[in-house]
């Protein structure tokens, strides 16, 4: 029940942040994920939530992530966007990695 309700509360978040007034929308905001342990791909413990689940659009909305560059390199963070949202679920891993799933 409990992580019930932190799916709705993250989601209720999302949607009321991409509906904000503010003039230019971030998205979705984990700080820089190369600063993290696995950088990139995805452990158990930085995403608890969503661990284990193959289909990542219930929670992550692909309009809403992938706007801003928090790695400090160089890449080319609308490419990536545009990336995700032609190649859709089956393109996250290859960034990613497998999220615990089968
Ligand atoms: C059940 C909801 C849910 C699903 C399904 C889900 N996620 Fe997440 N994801 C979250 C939440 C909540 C966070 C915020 C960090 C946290 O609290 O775990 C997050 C954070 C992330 C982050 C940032 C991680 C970091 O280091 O801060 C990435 C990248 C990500 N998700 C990718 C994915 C991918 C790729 C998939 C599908 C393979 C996926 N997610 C499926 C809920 C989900
Ligand atoms: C070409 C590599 C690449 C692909 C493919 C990719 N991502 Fe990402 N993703 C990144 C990078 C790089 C970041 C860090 C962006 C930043 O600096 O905030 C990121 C960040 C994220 C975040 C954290 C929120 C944010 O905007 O920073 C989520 C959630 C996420 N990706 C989910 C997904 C999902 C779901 C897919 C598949 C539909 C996917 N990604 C495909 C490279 C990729």
């Amino acid at each position: 029940m409990k992580g019930l309700f932190l799916i709705i509360l993250f989601c209720s978040l999302a949607v009321v942040t991409s509906c904000g007034g503010s003039a230019f929308n971030e998205g979705e905001n984990f700080g820089n994920l190369l600063d993290t342990t696995g950088g990139l791909t995805l452990s158990q413990s930085e995403h608890e939530i969503g661990w284990g689940q193959a289909d990542c659009l219930p929670c992550h909305n692909l309009e809403n992530i992938h706007l801003v560059n928090r790695t400090g390199t160089a890449i080319d963070i609308v490419a990536i966007h545009n990336q995700a949202l032609s190649g859709g679920i089956a393109s996250c891993a290859s960034c990613h990695g497998n999220n615990g799933a089968p």
